[in-house]
């Protein structure tokens, strides 16, 4: 391929592995001799059947996921699971616990307090979501219908590296839309884990949510079907048109993560990224600056500032010279994000860490 691609550091929907994008791009006009693209086959079809059981087993196998989980390939993104959950898992009348550490797990909790009671069990907020709270810290209800909390929170750049401890008993929910399968996960200690695609595992427009199949059965009769876990789970995700085509490009990225060695190897790989990045801040004397404190230090989004908002407009105009693309930082951040994903090559990460050099010996 010929094509010039760019350096690309955008948060979601972001960089997509370059064999993928061949691929689908040589499967495009005739998916496996059937004459049609992905897009134009039935999602009854035996083809798209394949393509939904494969991307199923090999995510059960990349993640090894208990047979006690059902694997669901959903729409409406991670905000519609931020409603979802509390009205499949929140019994009339009970409390939810939020652990809030950046503006995803804000969303979430203020989503659950649309339909129902929830508490906040710890809020970074006041320190701008710059660190994360000790499992000390967690002001932890033990009726509490579940505990949430967000893995990775993109905007800000802080990761958890262990999980919080819930109550015995409280099943863990957690938001692993910019961190799946970025790293191994055990999913056993949690009841529901979601995804949307777009960062790490695909285009946009499909959700995946592994759910521990006991929850199911706190569902309440009364919600609409497409919002229901029970009826999408009985129908094997096929309960309406799925989205075809985020689903096929998901699969593929699923092999692609496979044949590159799963996810110790990626592991492996997004830390030597992130430790170049994180490496080339600290050893700036200061130019430049980490959000993060060092110990909630995020593999994914790494977020920093310059000196001044005036050095941080023309980093971003000069990066983007150099076909560096969404190196800017969220608004109520400001300064720099570098989304560092799956599929962003240690060449970009190198290409960056060389051209803050350069900015920093210019400007500094
Ligand atoms: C951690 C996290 N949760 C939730 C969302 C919302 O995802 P969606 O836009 O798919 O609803 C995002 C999007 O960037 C995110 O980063």
């Amino acid at each position: 391929m010929s094509a010039k691609r760019a350096f690309n550091f955008n948060a979601g929907p972001a960089a997509l592995p370059l064999e993928v994008l061949q691929q689908a791009q040589a499967e495009l006009l005739d998916y496996k001799g059937t004459g049609m693209s992905v897009m134009e086959i039935s999602h009854r079809s035996k083809e798209f059947e394949a393509i939904l059981q494969e991307a199923e087993a090999d995510l059960r196998d990349l993640l090894q996921i208990p047979a006690n989980y059902k694997v669901l390939f959903l729409q409406g993104g991670a905000t519609l699971q931020f409603a979802m959950i509390p009205m499949n898992l929140r019994p009339a009348g009970g409390s939810a616990d939020y652990i809030v550490t950046g503006a995803w797990g804000k969303k979430a909790f203020k989503e659950a307090r649309l339909t129902g009671t929830a508490r906040a069990a710890a809020t970074t907020e006041a320190d701008h979501f710059n660190r994360l709270p000790a499992q000390t810290e967690l002001d932890l209800d033990p009726q509490a219908a579940y505990l949430h909390f967000t893995a990775n929170e993109t905007i800000h750049g802080v990761e958890f590296s262990a999980q919080p401890e819930p109550p015995a008993g409280v099943p863990l929910v957690c938001d692993v839309s910019s961190d799946f399968i970025s790293r191994p996960l055990d999913v056993s200690p949690y009841g529901l884990l979601y995804a949307g695609a777009q960062k790490n595992a695909g285009p946009a427009g499909v959700v995946v949510t592994m759910i521990r199949e006991d929850l199911l059965e706190r569902v309440p009769e009364n919600l609409p079907s497409l919002l229901n876990y029970k009826a999408l789970a009985a129908e094997g995700s096929l309960l309406n048109t799925p989205p075809c085509w985020s689903i096929y490009i998901v699969g593929l990225v699923f092999k692609w993560v496979k044949g590159l060695g799963g996810l110790q190897a990626m592991e492996k790989r997004n830390r030597a990224k992130a430790d170049r990045i994180y490496k080339a801040i600290d050893e700036s004397g200061g130019f430049y600056r980490g959000h993060a404190a060092p110990e909630a230090r995020s593999l994914m989004n790494v977020t920093f500032r310059l000196p001044s908002e005036e050095l941080e407009a023309a980093f971003v105009a000069e990066a983007k010279k150099q076909a560096m693309i969404g190196v800017k930082g969220h608004r109520s951040v400001g300064g720099m994000r570098a989304s560092i994903y799956n599929a962003v090559d240690l060449p970009a990460v190198e290409a960056l860490v060389a051209f803050m050099k350069d900015f920093q010996s210019k400007n500094g």
